[in-house]
This record gives structure tokens, C-alpha cells and sequence, in this order.
């Protein structure tokens, strides 16, 4: 099977360039193929930038257990609408992916529901330092430092150690201090107000974890992705000469601040909590000037009803993989960015953190996982029209610049004209992890 993508703007590594793009089965065959070559389909994307495929390396899809909230068709039919073709899934499910067994549980599942392509984490508990050890056919390992939904937490110092000094996946972590969220509790007394979050879950809360466990990365020399970073404080420890941090910044993080609990409540209540604007302002400068790399979701649904219950019983966590990508190209209309970088922190380099096989760009040789986007087309969030099972998004209401409007995973249309392929299957990422991780990859061609 072979589709001619003919004359749409191509984003490549080394910039923009109009151009045909050959696919063949799964794979990019040419740039540039050569005139006249047999093709089963042609696609006219006349006026539109194709992009590679997202790949967002932080969604909870709540499979198995927790399915009332998503599922691992629902949430992959909502990352084809947005333009994600890749997603790593995180292991606060029920059961947790805590044993190699569970987590080949979890990617055989995702096999017969999955829409796009997957991943999964195996999480950290304080006794299966000999499970980590073991695991294959992950990104990485997952460490809660501090608590969040579920029940998953590692933050005894010697159990830390074990873990990065027995173990060589990569590895991230939700960095929030759970000593100093149990001060902040005591200190704040009974909890009644979802403004209380960000006072509760605070500056220095997350400050001492990333602290931590970028002492331990570098202790023992061991490769670390700080997840969702919130704050300006974090910042300069990001610092990293040796080229084993890496860090990534989430749209609530960039867009919300605390004055927003007056419209939105604890709609935008999330672990690690919403900032300030000054906080906004200062992650954003930091993935321009490239000490934050990657921006993924933490797409983390929960029902609206579940979400309308009193402070603090209200769980944290909000969805977002069907509007990220379009989020950060109404950033690109509003000249904020280009979009060239949009794709260096969505696609490009999770890729390259998580030493994935053949994604991440448009080359010769990669997968053909590829999105549309059309720059000019205006459209509203809509609460009734969101894909993922919960039915709602922190964003309803809000118009944007600038959407996906097709979508190929591994060669197959999956989203075109509003519609998505519910019965196309994705595919198990490959990693490679002796590549060593986004700073010994190059994000040229190759
Ligand atoms: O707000 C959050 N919700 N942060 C997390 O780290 C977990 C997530 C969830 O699973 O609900």
C-alpha cells in the first residue's frame, strides 16, 4: 500500500520545505519521490504542514481498573483527534504496573484497544527494586516522590538509592515532597477551598523533590526526566552538564495560573498544583531557550462529578491530549513560537528521551506516523464534542488557531473529517536505551 501526501509544507529536521512525502505500508519510503511513481492513494494537502506524530510521554488512560473514568480505546481515540500518534501511559492503574507481568498485561491489552501507538511505565514501589531490574519493552521507570491518585510512593531516601543504583531503564519522577505537603497540611489546618492546592502542594514542595532526585541521577550517574516541572525555582536545577536531566513542562502549567480557580475551581486542581503567571511566564522561557525539552499532558481524567465534589475530595487531574497540539499551534498564530520548535518539544525530542525506534521525524526509513495540520482553521472546544470518556476539558469554550485535521499511525489514515478509524490498531514502541537518551541522539536527519 502506497499514499502520495502531494504538496503540503513539510516540517523536517532541518527545517520547512514543501515537498511530496511517499508512503509505503508503515513507513516513510521518500522525500521527494520521484514523478510518476506508482501510488495506490494520492492525499492534495495543498495549504497544510505535516508534522510527525505527537508523542505524548505522560497520559494516565486508567486501564485496567479504573475504566469509568477512560479506557485505553477511549483515550487513544481522543490522541487521534489531536494529532498524537504515540502515548506512554503511566502505572497508577488498579491493578498498578508494578511487575513485568502486569505491564505485558497492559501492552496486550492495548493491542486489541489501542488506536494509536503505545508505551507503558513500570512504577516504582519500595520492595520491587527486583522487578525494575528485570523489565524489557518499556521507556522507563516511574517513581511517584510524592503521593498522587493512587497509592503509589517511593520516598524513604534508602529505598531512592536502591532504586537508582540497581536499576539502568531510564528514569522520571512526579517530584513533590511529601514531608512538605504534610507540613503545609498541618500548617493550613481543615482544607475546605480548592485555592488551598497550590498552597498545600506549593513552591517549595516541588523544589525539594526535583532537588532530590536530580541529586540521586547525578549521584549515580543514572539517565532522569523530571515530569510536569511548575515552577521558576525548579529551573536552575535543571542545569546539566553530564547530559543525563532532562525535563518536561505540561499545558496546564503553561496556560493556568492560580487566578484561575475563581472560573475553572478544581477543574484545573492537579498534582503538582497550579502556579502563577510568573510561573507561566518562566516555563515558558525555558523550553525557547531549551532548558526544558519535551511538553506532554499528563492527561489525568476523572468524571465531572467525581471533579465537582467539595476540596479536598475533589481528585486532581484534568485531560488535555486532544487539544494539546492545537493549544501550542494557536501559540504558533499568536507568534509566540514556530512551529518547527513545537515539533522539537512534542515529537522530536520525547523520542529521543525515551530512545524510541524509527518516531519522532520526518525521515526517509521512519515510521509513517504523521498529522495535518491545518494553521488557519479557527475552532472551539467544546465540552460535548471531547472524545476522551470523561467529557470535558479544563478548555471548553475556548477557540483556538490552528488543528489537526488528519492523521496517520503507521502508515493508516485514523482521523479524517472529524471521524476517527475506532477499529485501526497501533503498535508497541521499540526503544532502544543503549542509545543513551536525548542528549547523545542527534535531531538531524538519520
Ligand atoms: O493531578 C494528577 N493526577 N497528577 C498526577 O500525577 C496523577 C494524576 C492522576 O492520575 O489522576
Amino acid at each position: 500500500m502506497r499514499t502520495l501526501i502531494r504538496h503540503a509544507d513539510l516540517v523536517l529536521p532541518t527545517g520547512i520545505r514543501r515537498a511530496d512525502l511517499l508512503i509505503e505500508n508503515d513507513r516513510i519510503l521518500a522525500i521527494d519521490p520521484p514523478v510518476g511513481v506508482a501510488t495506490d492513494e494520492v492525499v492534495d494537502a495543498t495549504g497544510f504542514h505535516l508534522l510527525p506524530g505527537v508523542i505524548d510521554d505522560q497520559v494516565h488512560f486508567r486501564d485496567p481498573g479504573l475504566t469509568h473514568k477512560e479506557d485505553l480505546h477511549t483515550g487513544s481515540l481522543a490522541c487521534a483527534k489531536g494529532g498524537v500518534t504515540t502515548f506512554l501511559e503511566m502505572p497508577n492503574t488498579k491493578p498498578t504496573t508494578t511487575s513485568v507481568t502486569a505491564l505485558h498485561d497492559k501492552l496486550a491489552l492495548a493491542a486489541t484497544k489501542s488506536v494509536v501507538n503505545y508505551g507503558f511505565y513500570i512504577g516504582a514501589t519500595p520492595q520491587n527494586v527486583a522487578e525494575l531490574a528485570l523489565a524489557e519493552r518499556t521507556p522507563g521507570i516511574k517513581i511517584f516522590i510524592g503521593s498522587s491518585t493512587g497509592d503509589l510512593l517511593v520516598d524513604q531516601q534508602s529505598a531512592l538509592e536502591r532504586i537508582f543504583a540497581e536499576t539502568t531503564l531510564p528514569i522520571c519522577a512526579h517530584c513533590e515532597d511529601e514531608a512538605t505537603i504534610t507540613a503545609n497540611k498541618a500548617r493550613l489546618g481543615t482544607l475546605h477551598d480548592v485555592r488551598q492546592h497550590s498552597q498545600l502542594r506549593d513552591h517549595l514542595c516541588a523544589r525539594i523533590a526535583t532537588q532530590r532526585a536530580i541529586d540521586l541521577a547525578k549521584r549515580y550517574n543514572h539517565r532522569f526526566h523530571v515530569l510536569h516541572v511548575s515552577t521558576a525555582d525548579e529551573l536552575p536545577l535543571l542545569s546539566d552538564p553530564r547530559g543525563l536531566i532532562t525535563a518536561e513542562v505540561c499545558p496546564h502549567h503553561l496556560l493556568f495560573h492560580v487566578g484561575d480557580y475563581d472560573r475553572l475551581g478544581s477543574l484545573i486542581q492537579m498534582n503538582p498544583s497550579i502556579k502563577t503567571a510568573a510561573d507561566n511566564a518562566a516555563l515558558w522561557q525555558a523550553l525557547l531557550d531549551g532548558t526544558i525539552q519535551v511538553i506532554a499532558t499528563d492527561h489525568a481524567p476523572h468524571t465531572l462529578e467525581e471533579k465537582r465534589q467539595s476540596y479536598p475530595q475533589s481528585p486532581s487531574g484534568l485531560p488535555a491530549v486532544e487539544n494539546s497540539l492545537a493549544l501550542m499551534l494557536d501559540r504558533v498564530h499568536q507568534g509566540l513560537c514556530t512551529l518547527e520548535q513545537v515539533v522539537r518539544w512534542m515529537s522530536d525530542a520525547p523520542a529521543r528521551v525515551w530512545d524510541m525506534v524509527g518516531k519522532g521525524r520526518i525521515a526517509e526509513g521512519y515510521d509513517a506516523d504523521l498529522v495535518l495540520v491545518d494553521l488557519n482553521k479557527k475552532q472551539t472546544i467544546r465540552n460535548t464534542e471531547q472524545l476522551t470518556k470523561c467529557g470535558w476539558s479544563p478548555w471548553n469554550g475556548v477557540e483556538l488557531t490552528g488543528w489537526p485535521v488528519r492523521t496517520w499511525v503507521m502508515g493508516q489514515t485514523v482521523f479524517q473529517d472529524g471521524r476517527v478509524a475506532t477499529a485501526h490498531r497501533g503498535q508497541e514502541v521499540q526503544y532502544d536505551h543503549s542509545r543513551g537518551g536525548y542528549w547523545r541522539t542527534d535531531s538531524g536527519p538519520g
